[in-house]
């Protein structure tokens, strides 16, 4: 009998993960785990290790980690061992033990060298036959068939990722990574409000859920309407143009590296890539981001800048093409 393969396509993200399996399953976790903080924790949870919203819903009990999140120290013993336990969670979601063998294409976070090669080859040995790590925009730019020639641009949670793409793996020389991202953009709102409501008690999460509900950049001021409370008081308040000036402070930073990537192409190419800018991420889901962005870069010639669909699952979806469609012997054997 033939021996049965599955592959498996692993966004692993800063803010949340992804795994899509040949078998047809998709499943996105967010990149938290907890550790119960004591005995009596222990005792009531039954359970040495919760992952995503397991872990944010028992939050007062554990201790919460999130591994690949921006500034965190990649030397810390607990995060390295709260990253390997995500990542051997996240695999086993596919039922890997069902077949004979387990291919694997992974997508991680360029700073974080907990999911770097090496190590993800000790965290997944006996789960995961072989591996593949490639890039985020790379695995993007595979999943909607254009690899020929495009500029991506990820705006992920982190970081963001822009790199050309054209014909076959990309180098370092053809990526530039900078911070200003989804994170960085939440505590730029952040500021924001609490400039403009002294005293409003507001954490980093409700900005984010504020921000997922409404970003906007270009045209006019919207209103957003929010509830918070200044001095223990609850107030509902206008944000719309903090959102608004909040996000239009990452269009030059994005701007910018777009244009040092077409500048340090080949000048015969440089035509093809302005007129094929995908941005992808969850930051593309801001709302009018890809005119916006056409516009800021439009002095360098023609552009055509659009979004990816589905962003949060494109970067899984187009690992798992390239594993399907990669030769083993691109793969690295764990033995
Ligand atoms: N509608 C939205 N508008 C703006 N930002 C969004 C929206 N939806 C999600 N995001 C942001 O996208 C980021 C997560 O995107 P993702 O590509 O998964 O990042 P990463 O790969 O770094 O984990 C977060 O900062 C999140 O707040
Ligand atoms: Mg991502």
């Amino acid at each position: 009998m033939m021996s049965e393969r599955l592959y498996v396509g692993i966004d692993l993200g800063t803010f949340q993960s992804t795994i899509a399996s040949s078998a047809g399953a998709m499943h996105s976790i967010e990149t938290v785990v907890g550790r119960p903080k004591d005995p009596v924790a222990r005792n009531f949870l039954k359970r040495d290790v919760l992952f995503g919203a397991d872990a944010l819903k028992n939050k007062l009990a554990c201790n919460l980690y999130r591994p690949m999140a921006a500034g965190v120290a990649q030397d810390d013993e607990a995060n390295l061992a709260a990253a390997k336990a995500f990542v051997s969670h996240l695999i086993e979601t596919v039922d890997p033990e069902e077949y004979d063998e387990v291919f694997g294409v992974i997508c991680s976070p360029s700073h974080v060298s907990f999911t770097d090669k090496s190590n993800l080859v000790a965290t997944l040995r006996g789960q995961v036959n072989a591996i593949m790590v490639v890039t985020e925009p790379f695995a993007t730019a595979f999943g909607i068939g254009e690899i020929g020639g495009s500029i991506v641009v990820d705006v992920g949670a982190g970081t963001t990722d822009i790199a050309r793409i054209h014909g076959t793996f990309p180098t370092d020389e053809d990526q530039v990574t900078i911070q200003e991202a989804g994170d960085w953009l939440d505590i730029e709102l952040m500021t924001l409000i609490s400039k403009k409501f002294t005293g409003a008690q507001i954490t980093k999460d409700m900005v984010r859920k504020w921000k997922e509900e409404s970003s906007y950049v270009g045209g006019d001021t919207r209103t957003v309407e929010v509830n918070l409370s200044v001095d223990g008081k609850n107030q509902t308040v206008d944000i719309g143009d903090l959102i608004l000036e909040a996000c239009e402070l990452l269009i030059p930073k994005v701007g910018n590296a777009i244009k040092r990537i077409v500048a340090e192409a080949d000048p015969e190419y440089q035509p093809v890539l302005r007129n094929n800018i995908i941005l992808s991420g969850g930051g593309s889901l801001i709302d009018g981001l890809a005119e916006r962005v056409a516009r800021e870069i439009s002095d360098i010639g023609d552009v055509n800048v659009w979004c990816v669909e589905n962003p949060l699952e494109k970067v899984a979806e187009g690992a798992l093409m390239l594993a399907g469609e990669m030769p083993d012997d691109m793969y690295t054997a764990i033995n």
